[in-house]
């Protein structure tokens, strides 16, 4: 097995608990450099997000972790690592699509803050953790579980996976190969030309301009998804046509499945 893949440093695990916590519980050492994939073919305790666990198949999905060491990336400005991360898996996700079927890529979407949707199924998942130095982002940990060769999901309702969308099975490092890449290019553009990646993150939008069942607080309503502001909050616009910006803490979308 190579040590590098498209570029980056590889670090290959047969089997982890979960990459995330491997890379945190490393950040110190100088050997994770900035562009450090951490792979592991099994993950047996894999995060998710709000707490949740991130289950996935041996040796049949992606599960790895990238990290980074942005150089001048302050904290309130992190949002961009989410928008990066989503449009990196998003672009992955349509070539293979394409690729394997030339499947209507319209249907991949981005679920604010950043899971990557086929029609309304969650086919990937990303968790960021970041430390700081006061206002300063040291280092993060960008966490990709993607649903590649699995076909059983039952333990994920709303879930899907490549090969359930495709019909067959694919090659995980030539993805994980174009996803870097995709991330490598996208990461260029956040400091070349951060309105790209605004523009693309809101455009592939999940449920952009369309009314969506929302739960602010706890209360359900119905509000349009617009885009998101520079600190990540996704602005919704509500019946009134009155638009207002929320976080994670207070917004969420209902499950369509349970
Ligand atoms: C989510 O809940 O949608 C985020 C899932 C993130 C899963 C990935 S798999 C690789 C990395 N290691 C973990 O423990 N979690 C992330």
């Amino acid at each position: 097995m190579a040590t590098r893949l498209s570029g980056h440093p590889l670090i290959e695990l047969d089997s982890v608990d979960s990459t995330n916590k491997y890379a945190a519980d490393r950040l110190h050492l100088p050997e994770l450099q900035h562009g450090t994939v951490i792979l592991a073919h099994e993950q047996t305790q894999g995060r998710g997000q709000r707490e949740r666990t991130w289950s996935s198949n041996k040796g049949l999905d992606l599960t790895f972790s990238l990290v980074l060491r942005p150089k001048g990336l302050k904290a309130a400005g992190q949002f961009v690592l989410a928008k990066v991360a989503a449009l990196a898996v998003h672009a992955a996700v349509v070539d293979a699509l394409r690729a394997a079927s030339g499947l209507g890529v319209g249907a991949v979407h981005i679920k604010w803050p950043n899971d990557v949707l086929i029609g309304d199924r969650k086919v990937a998942g990303i968790l960021i953790h970041s430390e700081l130095a006061g206002e300063r982002i040291t280092a993060s940990i960008v966490g990709i579980g993607l649903n590649v060769n699995s076909s059983e999901l039952h333990a994920a309702p709303g879930a899907t996976s490549l090969r359930n969308e495709v019909g067959h099975a694919l090659d995980r490092l030539a993805l994980l190969e174009d996803l870097l890449a995709r991330f490598d290019a996208w990461w260029g553009r956040a400091s070349t030309a951060p309105g790209e990646v605004d523009a693309a993150y809101a455009a592939q939008l999940w449920g952009r301009d369309r009314a969506m069942d929302l739960e602010l607080d706890g209360v359900p309503f119905s509000g349009v998804p617009v885009d998101v502001d520079p600190a990540g909050r996704l602005r919704v616009r509500d019946l009134s046509g009155t638009e207002q910006a929320y976080g994670l803490d207070r917004l969420r979308f209902v499950p369509r499945y349970q």
